[in-house]
């Protein structure tokens, strides 16, 4: 496996247009409307998972074939030749690899991918010291926080605990938010800013709230919750899109920019950032029974599956507004250069925002409830097929198709992503565990 770098060029490829919606909706109509039916197509869906689940099975050995050195490089992506590219034990992503190998073996029950998660896993523990981003949520929480669900190690628990210590190491009081990097630069080349706290930085506080459960101690906790009012507050907009990106001044702690990094312009919405928002604030209610976190979840939901920008398939352009008049791009940012016509789907930010909506829709009304679930079906299931899923043996044992890192930094572009696998699983299993059991 190569090693991944920070940019590489796009490949500009087109993408298919979903076909199956048509379908997808014939299909779905019996099993939410006759209880007869509904019995044989909940068993076709009972299948439908499985069937994903061996999928999955068979591109993660493929995976693990092509690393059979073992855990060294994290598998990230592929180049333009479909090869795999991995990354150093430090990037954001090496969290997912190992979570999608733990979803997968309980799954299936399948022994050789539980060694390889083990495996995959433990490799990460130095990690538990890191300090250096905000990722480690991802990081540790999507690797040892699904070994410890399924396995009950308690030298797992410790580490999660370990790694939840560290990441409080980036909370500054005095502005309420966990910085996310280190520092950011403007794409309009104007600035560089020293506390800037990113949207995707919701999914880190998931950690923060096991270790308060797990040790009794409420730091943890409270230190999640100012930094979710906080984002709450300066990174949500009045109509519940979102900023990627909020600098702060850490000393007068008031907020002196928003911007973006990975999306098309400051005032757009980057789509994978709404659907970490999403899913964050949903996360944030299940653990606070907060309504203000619930009605920001499900604001921002509204906003994501009403939006006149979203195809009729559901899975979102890489950002609502890319191309949009009214929307400009800094003079320093690709997304220009790497536009295409037409737009490129963002399968990352689908799958995301799929798993969300299962969850939100636990904690609404009936209504809403079946209006969540439906789209999240839809989404996954236009995900499950042809235009998104990987032919077997192929995508680098990858699952999904086109997905996007960045358009700004020209990074994989119409490419697939770890991560958009596992939100995909993730998506696949609390489908089943909620609505087919
Ligand atoms: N957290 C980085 C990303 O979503 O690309």
């Amino acid at each position: 496996m190569l090693m991944i770098s920070c940019n590489y060029p796009s490949k500009g490829r087109t993408f298919l247009a979903g076909k199956n919606l048509l379908g997808l909706l014939l299909f779905l109509a019996p099993f939410l409307s006759s209880s007869q039916t509904s019995l044989r197509s909940q068993q076709s869906e009972k299948d439908f998972v499985k069937s994903n689940f061996q999928f999955a099975g068979a591109q993660l050995k493929k995976t693990l074939a092509e690393t059979e050195n073992g855990p060294k490089s994290f598998p990230r992506t592929t180049d333009r030749n479909g090869k795999l590219l991995g990354s150093s034990m430090e990037d954001w992503t090496t969290g997912f690899f190992p979570g999608s190998l733990w979803m997968t073996a309980d799954f299936n029950k399948d022994t050789t991918l539980e060694s390889a998660a083990i495996a995959w896993t433990e490799k990460l523990e130095p990690l538990k010291f890191y300090t250096k981003n905000h990722d480690l949520g991802f990081m540790m929480y999507c690797s040892f926080g699904n070994a410890y669900r399924l396995t009950n190690n308690k030298a797992y628990k410790e580490v999660l605990i370990q790694s939840a210590k560290s990441l409080c190491t980036r909370y500054n009081p005095a502005v309420g938010c966990i910085k996310s990097w280190n520092t950011f630069r403007s794409w309009h080349g104007n600035a560089t800013y020293n506390f800037p706290v990113i949207i995707d930085n919701m999914m880190n506080l998931e950690l923060l709230f096991f270790a308060s459960k797990e040790t009794g101690d409420t730091m943890y906790r409270h230190i999640a919750v100012s930094h979710a009012l906080h984002t709450m507050q300066n990174q949500i907009r009045s109509d519940y899109s979102s900023y990627h990106v909020v600098c702060y001044d850490s000393l007068s702690s008031k907020v002196v920019a928003r911007e973006t990094a990975q999306g098309y312009a400051d005032n757009s919405t980057w789509s994978r950032g709404q659907a970490w928002g999403i899913y964050g604030f949903t996360m944030c209610y299940r653990e606070t029974k907060d309504k203000r976190f619930l009605k920001t979840a499900a604001g921002m939901a509204d906003w994501y599956i009403n939006n006149k920008n979203l195809p009729t398939d559901k899975i979102s352009y890489w950002d609502f507004n890319a191309g949009e008049p009214g929307y400009t791009p800094g003079i320093n940012s690709k997304a220009l250069k790497t536009q295409t016509n037409p737009i490129l789907r963002d399968a990352s930010a689908a799958a995301i925002t799929a798993s969300a909506l299962l969850e939100l829709s636990r904690y609404v009304n009936d209504k809403k409830t079946g209006e969540y679930r439906n789209i999240a079906l839809q989404i996954i299931h236009t995900l499950s097929g042809p235009d998104y899923k990987a032919a077997p043996g192929t995508n680098g044992g990858f699952l999904l198709k086109h997905c996007v890192g960045s358009i700004p930094h020209g990074a994989e572009v119409d490419e697939p992503l770890v991560y958009a696998d596992y939100y995909y699983l993730e998506a696949l299993k609390r489908y089943h565990d909620w609505y087919l059991k």
